[in-house]
């Protein structure tokens, strides 16, 4: 009998992080799911150029991970296609400053929503297929929360949430789903046009003296989620060697 394909889900898999992490999976031999929310173009370009690698390999899903009721559904649609899960990839985040004297009720649960409750409400629906195939669930930290920034309360303390939340299930899931989180450093600025002389600072506070690449985070997550069979409810750092601002 040949070996069963794996399979793994990745929020907000369209661009930057989340497609590089789709990427290598699928590489490793993975079928994929692609999950978006604005970025089905994207999307759908990067499931085409992965099905010219191998047909029958993807599928595109789009949905608001705010909207709760989608996040079982996401998971029955994956493993409705593929007939089992091996890998969550809890990829996709709201990133925006949040002063302590303005951030709103808005503000704080559009965070909250995508950076801890999809994560945790997306793990449940997974964990009993993770479980039967001895899966993992990878969750994309920062290195923001632990070495918080002053702009980013709400955004630091979502991700330091989820890392609580990744030691949490780490215990509840084990020892069938073993759950981890990456915390990058600087890897790609932000879309929109940056602060300069505070990208200088972040830099001239990384031991390595560079901002990371995508290829480096993807490949941690592999490592993480197929190859580190004995590590759970821990988060790793690629950061570069970062140091407080
Ligand atoms: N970039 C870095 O250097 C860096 C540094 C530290 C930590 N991280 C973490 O690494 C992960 C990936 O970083 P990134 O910079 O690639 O992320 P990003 O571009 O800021 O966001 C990734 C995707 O998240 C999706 N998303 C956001 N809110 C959503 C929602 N409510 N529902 C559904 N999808 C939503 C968006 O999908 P659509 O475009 O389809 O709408 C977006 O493309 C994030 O968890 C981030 O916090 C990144």
């Amino acid at each position: 009998m040949p070996e069963p394909t794996p399979v793994a889900l990745v929020t907000g898999a369209a661009r930057r992080l989340g497609a590089a992490i789709a990427q290598q999976l699928h590489a490793a031999g993975y079928a994929v799911v692609l999950h978006c929310r604005g970025s089905r173009a994207e999307a759908d370009a990067l499931a085409a150029r992965l099905e010219a690698r191998r047909a029958g390999s993807t599928l595109v899903l789009q949905a608001d991970l705010a909207e709760f009721d989608r996040l079982p559904e996401l998971v029955a649609q994956a493993v409705g296609r593929f007939g089992r899960l091996d890998a969550l990839v809890n990829n996709a985040a709201a990133f925006f400053p949040t002063p302590v004297a303005t951030v709103t009720p808005a503000q704080w649960a559009t965070l909250m929503d995508a950076n801890l409750r999809a994560p945790f409400f997306l793990s449940q629906a997974a964990a009993p297929h993770l479980a039967a195939t001895r899966g993992a669930i990878l969750n994309l930290s920062d290195v923001y929360a632990r070495q918080p920034r002053a702009d980013l309360v709400a955004y630091a303390t979502s991700k330091g949430a989820l890392e609580a939340m990744t030691r949490a299930l780490a215990a509840a899931l084990a020892p069938d789903v073993r759950v981890n989180a990456l915390a990058p450093g600087a890897i790609l600025w932000p879309d929109e046009a940056g602060d300069a002389a505070l990208q200088d600072r972040i830099l001239a506070r990384t031991a390595l003296g560079r901002t990371g690449t995508v290829e480096e985070i993807a490949a941690t997550a592999l490592w993480l989620l197929r190859d580190a069979t004995y590590i759970t409810g821990s988060t790793v750092a690629v950061d570069g060697g970062r140091s407080p601002l």
